[in-house]
């Protein structure tokens, strides 16, 4: 029996990324069929949902989603572009992506970051003896995808019990004598069930995959109470991998050693905004946005994406000028997840083919403007980038 696979293009660039992954999960021979979800923008404008139950119900049915990227507006654009019949009814924008996260409680984000040999867009320094080097780097960040300071709890004049309750702790003194209207509140909500699940995911990555340590970038220093706990955690799971080191840096300062040695990190594990900036970071030294992929892994239910958004400024070209690599590298974490990992191998390696070789090569990869221009430099469409993916699968 075919598997399926829920495909959620959504918006912009989406639409056009997502077909060419299709294209090369079919070139591998991954027999599939893909049923469409509904997702994004159009959504929300006319049925003021951009995440319709039509389309949770065919996550909930088949587990496994293919998504594209979504556009989110600020909410008074929200409203406007709402449909007038829908005016005025208490419709509210919430971002689809973040809402199937949250339904799903898809806890868990993978985001991979490896150097392709000869991609012009690969880190270098200089090596302290007159020349350069080029570190390979193969860094796979594990954010903690549905809590910490992004899990939504947030307040502007937070009402009196959350102002009253905040006031038994010592540390309020500080705020005593701002009015409750002019302070605003994120609080960073840290449970030890989830950070168990994060690091013990990163954990079995490490030894699956063969990576030596496993770091876990917080804050314990600081944040003593949230920090504090995934530190503890780590500790304790650590004791069951004898053979990954486990070592611990602070976000700041992972950030400075981002360009002196990245080279050095294999599994890197944190909470949700601490995830989201290190693991932009890693993407910028491997290709940024083109070749960013991702995973979002919950217990029954897994989605993968490219970490791009929808580049609206592109979606009107034609041909596209967008890079699918990251898109497709998505679709080879699906592989990996559903036990087709020589399938995903071939594809991977189909692309690092085309990247050493250097002769086909999206906008981005030749660090030019992005217009409809770019072909007259040498660039490729989106379309070509595929065929010569195809074309190298062997
Ligand atoms: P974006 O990722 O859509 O685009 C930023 C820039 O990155 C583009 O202008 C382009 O220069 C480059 N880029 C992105 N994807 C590329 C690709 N495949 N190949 C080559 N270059 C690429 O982020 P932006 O402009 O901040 O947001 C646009 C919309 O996307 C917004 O509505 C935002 O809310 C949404 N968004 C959605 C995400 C998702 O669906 N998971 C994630 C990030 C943003
Ligand atoms: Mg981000």
């Amino acid at each position: 029996m075919k598997r399926k696979i829920v495909s959620m293009p959504g918006d912009g660039i989406g639409k056009t990324v997502l077909p060419e992954a299709i294209r090369v999960l079919d070139a591998v021979g991954f027999e599939a069929e893909y049923i469409h979800g509904d997702i994004g923008w159009d959504f929300w404008r006319s049925e003021g949902n951009a995440l319709p139950q039509r389309t949770i119900d065919l996550l909930e049915k088949h587990k496994i989603g293919l998504f594209g990227a979504i556009t989110s507006k600020p909410k008074d654009v929200a409203e406007k572009e709402l449909d007038p019949a829908l005016k005025g009814k208490g419709y509210v924008y919430f971002s689809p992506i973040v809402s199937m996260r949250q339904h799903f409680n898809l806890d868990i984000c993978i985001r991979p970051c490896l150097s392709f040999k000869g991609n012009p867009l690969n880190f270098i320094r200089k090596d302290g003896k007159g020349g350069y080097e080029e570190p390979i780097i193969n860094t796979v960040v594990f954010r903690q995808n549905t809590e910490g300071l992004y899990s939504g709890v947030e307040w502007t004049n937070p009402p009196k019990q959350v102002r009253d309750a905040l006031e038994t702790h010592p540390k309020m003194k500080f705020f005593k004598n701002v009015p409750s209207e002019d302070m605003a509140i994120s609080t960073r909500i840290v449970t030890r069930n989830a950070s168990r699940r994060i690091i013990r995911a990163g954990f079995e990555y490490a030894k699956k995959y063969g990576y030596t340590n496993l770091t876990l970038c917080e804050k314990p220093n600081v944040l003593r109470e949230t920090s504090g706990m995934m530190f503890k955690e780590a500790k304790e799971i650590a004791k069951e991998y004898p053979n990954i080191a486990l070592w611990d840096t602070n976000i700041d300062a992972q950030m400075m050693w981002l360009t002196k040695n990245p080279e050095n990190y294999g599994v890197i594990v944190a909470e949700n905004m601490f995830g989201d900036i290190i693991s932009d970071g890693f993407a910028g030294l491997v290709g940024g946005l083109g070749f960013a992929c991702s995973a979002n892994i919950g217990e029954e239910v897994a989605v993968f994406e490219p970490t791009h958004g929808s580049a609206p400024k592109y979606q009107e070209l034609n041909p596209s000028i967008v890079n699918p690599i990251a898109m497709i590298m998505s679709a080879c974490m699906m592989l990996d997840h559903i036990d087709e990992k020589a399938k995903a191998d071939k594809i991977r390696n189909a692309i690092a083919k085309v990247i050493e070789e250097g002769k086909v090569k999206t906008y981005d990869m030749m660090k030019l403007r992005g217009s409809a221009d770019v072909f007259k430099y040498g660039a490729c469409t989106t379309q070509q980038m595929t065929d010569e993916i195809i074309k190298n699968i062997a």
